[in-house]
């Protein structure tokens, strides 16, 4: 491959000057070892181009649920691709993608049924998105465009999903759309109605309800949400959170929109998040953990009633087209992977060791900066506080963070390390794995506790 290439440069002065990193600051990547060069991974383990080791305690991004280097999916990617890697989206399909479609609808929950296929996250919540607003038209409600999700989520970069998204960057991007709505999510740390537990959650709901009312609810197209939110800080809600939205949304028209970009896929101990919350959305958004990262693919999964206005009107289909929509090598790349969820129990196991890396997370709360720890399956982290007493939050700008990173990263552990420590590593990850990511953490914790002694008060 790199002989194509006619370059004496070395790799790293390739990517310094013409890649661009998504979120990288240039102060960083301009420095010699400011951009990690990752060369290859096997099952929670990547290497550097450097051969250094490191575990991957984030999966990628939430990504890679079954694992680096499985060469099953490998092999199906390139017998695709030989045999056809691509065919319109508009108004053709292929093999892999009907398989794909059928066993997506047998393995979600309920009677989700119908897969618009996309190519990542992102775009899978535009797709719902523009959906709901769709059926609304079509079921006679044109008024009904607005949009509440919940804040501190996070749904995605493109201008819609980004519209719905907590850490929207108003200053460089906005004014965002029109008609979206922000209110509390659950929160059993910091709730922003000083209720503990299930009250809080209730409230929660409640508030939704009371938003719909406000808005007017001819005019609320859909209630967007993780039901577990990563970015929001992994709060687990209770399950009656989630029934009272689908109570509320059916009372009041509304369409129910579940985004388990990062839940689905075993990634919580169940294949989707929604099974543990008892509540079937009308549609749930997946990416991600759907093809392991091994090619980009994502989906916007509806229910019979949402797919019933275009049975109704027959003539009419969706104001929207993805060009790499169902990719035929994406999809074969879905099914090997779900393949080998099946083969290797890989849900239950996600439940196993999430338990066992919750055990072991509990230990680090004696630290003097460590206010929390929580989670669900392969989906947990610990926040790192200011003061515990008064639970005073960290930023993940202040140095403590910041040097908390480095220390870790240099410790040869990969995650996301701001004032909430992700432990969220591939299902196949092992106790050793584990033990090795959770001391990791610990090492460096008692040293930045040390050397920043003044930003922690507890
Ligand atoms: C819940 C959720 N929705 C949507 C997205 C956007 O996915 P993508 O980055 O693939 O566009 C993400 C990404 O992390 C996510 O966590």
């Amino acid at each position: 491959m790199t002989s194509f290439v006619a370059t004496k440069k070395k790799v790293s002065e390739l990517a310094r000057e013409h890649v661009w990193p998504h979120q990288m600051p240039w102060n960083v990547q301009a420095q010699d070892d400011g951009l990690t060069i990752f060369a290859s991974g096997k099952n929670s383990t990547l290497t550097d181009i450097n051969g250094k080791d490191y575990l991957d305690g984030i999966s990628g991004l939430w990504v890679v649920n079954a694992g680096h280097g499985r060469a099953e999916i490998a092999d199906a990617i390139g017998e695709q691709a030989k045999k056809l890697a691509y065919v319109s989206s508009v108004n053709f399909t292929s093999e892999p993608a009907a398989h794909l479609a059928y066993k997506l609808a047998e393995i979600t929950p309920g009677d989700l049924s119908r897969s618009y296929f996309v190519s990542g996250g992102s775009e899978a919540v535009e797709t719902a998105m523009k959906i709901a607003k769709q059926v609304q038209a079509m079921r006679g409600f044109p008024r009904r465009y607005k949009v509440i999700s919940r804040r501190g989520s996070y749904h995605g970069m493109t201008h819609g999903a980004m519209s719905l998204t907590g850490s929207r960057e108003e200053k460089w991007f906005g004014p965002f759309m029109y008609g979206v709505s922000t209110v509390p999510a659950p929160n059993h740390y910091r709730n922003d109605f000083g209720l503990e537990g299930e009250a809080g959650d209730i409230m929660a709901a409640k508030y939704i309800e009371q938003e719909i009312i406000n808005q007017g609810p001819e005019t609320v197209a859909c209630v967007i949400g993780e039901p577990v939110s990563s970015a929001a800080g992994i709060h687990v809600p209770n399950p009656i959170y989630w029934q009272m939205l689908r109570d509320i949304c059916d009372r009041h028209g509304v369409i129910l929109i579940a985004d388990e970009v990062i839940n689905g896929f075993g990634r919580t101990g169940t294949m989707f998040c929604m099974e543990q919350m008892g509540v079937t959305p009308d549609i749930m958004t997946v990416a991600k953990g759907l093809t392991s990262g091994y090619v980009p693919m994502g989906a916007a999964i509806c229910s019979p009633s949402i797919f019933a206005e275009f049975e109704n009107q027959p003539e009419v289909s969706m104001g929207h087209l993805l060009t790499f929509g169902g990719h035929a090598v994406a999809a074969a790349a879905a099914l090997a992977n779900l393949q080998i969820f099946e083969e290797e129990n890989l849900v239950a196991r996600s439940a196993e060791m999430g338990v066992y890396l919750r055990s072991q997370l509990e230990q680090l709360r004696s630290h003097p900066s460590v206010g929390d720890v929580r989670g669900i399956g392969l989906l947990q982290g610990i926040e790192v506080v200011k003061n515990k007493e008064t639970k005073a939050p960290l930023a993940k700008t202040d140095k403590f963070c910041v040097e908390l990173g480095k220390k870790v990263f240099e410790k040869g552990l990969v995650t996301r390390t701001w004032n909430i420590i992700h432990f969220a590593p591939p299902l196949v990850v092992t106790k050793d794995e584990i033990d090795r990511m959770v001391s990791i953490v610990d090492e460096s914790l008692t040293e930045v506790e040390r050397e920043f002694a003044h930003e922690i008060e507890g």
